[in-house]
């Protein structure tokens, strides 16, 4: 079996490459990633010299780069992570998000057609359903919520699901689509709230607290979405969309004080700046169908999980240092500076 993760230099398609190469010793992956911002080499360095694994740097929206590395790799399946994936950056310059997130998609999908493929797999995001109250927590998210977006970004990504959903129907091309809730871990980029908060408690800098940090989001460890995808494109429906969530919804304030509180940092750290702009209130994701249909269970519990990943910052200070030096400093003025 032959892969193709676009994405893999980033947070969750690395961890899903690391699930993948040590579940299936005999599958080949090929990662395919442009190496944004987002990307990042030096998490992938480990596996650089594995043979079951090779990296191309490349866009998913050129057609003659992508065509060419199916021409060659002749891949079995693509999973396809490669996005532009940050909110608010999508609220500061929508137009990349449209180009990689729905002209990407389509380019990797017409070389499926091209070339033939035994499985296309999107993955989404429950920020397609846009949100739900605060005050009803019996209403979650299942697949049949209606798509309705709000920022740039999540629209970008229903806009990819359509037409995914579009590509099964017209040409029959063998797709699914996975679309989960948060997730936390290991290499997550310190632009997502809870590495920056991690990254700014050490250093004893304001916490950003967007609006009074009452939104809530349904939190999910990395390693068990990789888990939903690894079933989902192996047993998974053609043509289905999956939900994937945890049940563990929590208010943006009890994460950043949790984090406060296990690196024993005051609270007075804490700064409520102004609000993202459509800013989502709560998302909450029905599991029952992936639960049902194909036995997953979100295993890592929230305490246990966070914990892993606090311990892994700390463990792990070069890779986030590098990043947090570097151009995000602009990144972090501009988003940052005007707010607090
Ligand atoms: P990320 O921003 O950490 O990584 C994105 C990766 O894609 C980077 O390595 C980047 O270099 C690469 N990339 C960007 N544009 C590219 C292009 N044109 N061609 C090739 N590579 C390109 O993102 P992430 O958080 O790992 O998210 C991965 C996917 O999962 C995205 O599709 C996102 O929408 C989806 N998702 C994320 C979450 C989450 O909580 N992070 C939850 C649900 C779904
Ligand atoms: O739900 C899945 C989505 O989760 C993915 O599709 C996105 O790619 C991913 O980035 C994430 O989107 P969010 O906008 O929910 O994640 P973010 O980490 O940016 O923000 C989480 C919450 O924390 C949100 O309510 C905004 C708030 N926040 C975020 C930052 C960066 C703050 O209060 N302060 C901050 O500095």
């Amino acid at each position: 079996m032959k892969i193709i993760v676009t994405g893999g230099a980033g947070f969750i398609g690395s961890n899903f490459i690391f699930y993948m190469l040590n579940k299936y010793p005999d599958y080949k992956i090929i990662c395919l990633d442009m190496l944004t911002y987002a990307g990042n080499l030096e998490t992938l360095k480990d596996i650089m010299d594995n043979e079951n694994f090779s990296f191309y740097r490349g866009d998913i929206a050129d057609k003659e780069f992508v065509d060419n590395l199916f021409e060659s790799e002749k891949p079995d399946m693509v999973v396809n992570f490669a996005a532009e994936s940050h909110v608010d950056r999508s609220i500061e310059d929508p137009g990349i998000f449209l180009k990689t997130n729905i002209l990407g998609t389509q380019v990797l999908m017409d070389a499926c057609r091209k070339y033939g493929i035994k499985r296309y797999h999107q993955v989404s995001t429950d920020e397609v359903y846009g949100d739900l109250p605060l005050d009803r927590p019996d209403l979650l998210f299942t697949e049949e919520t209606p798509i309705h977006t709000s920022s740039p970004y999540s629209s970008s990504k229903a806009g990819a699901d359509l037409l995914v959903l579009a590509y099964h129907r017209t040409y029959g091309l063998p797709v699914s689509i996975s679309r989960c809730s948060n997730n936390y871990g290991p290499y997550h980029f310190p632009e997502k709230l809870i590495p920056l908060m991690i990254a700014n408690a050490l250093a004893d800098k304001p916490l950003p607290v967007y609006g009074e940090g009452l939104n809530v989001r349904d939190w999910l460890y990395v390693e068990v979405h990789c888990r939903a995808i690894d079933l989902i494109i192996h047993n998974g429906k053609v043509g289905e969309v999956y939900n994937v969530g945890g049940h563990n919804e929590k208010a943006n304030i009890e994460i950043v004080k949790m984090i406060l509180d296990a690196l024993e940092k005051p609270y007075s750290l804490i700064t409520y700046v102004a609000d993202r702009k459509g800013h989502d209130l709560r998302y909450a994701i029905d599991p029952t169908k992936i639960s049902n249909e194909l036995g997953w269970l979100p295993e890592t519990k929230f305490e246990d999980g966070i914990k892993r990943t606090i311990d892994w910052y700390l463990s792990n200070k070069n890779w986030w240092e590098n990043i947090i030096n570097g151009e995000y400093q602009n990144y972090y003025k501009r988003m940052y500076e005007e707010r607090v």
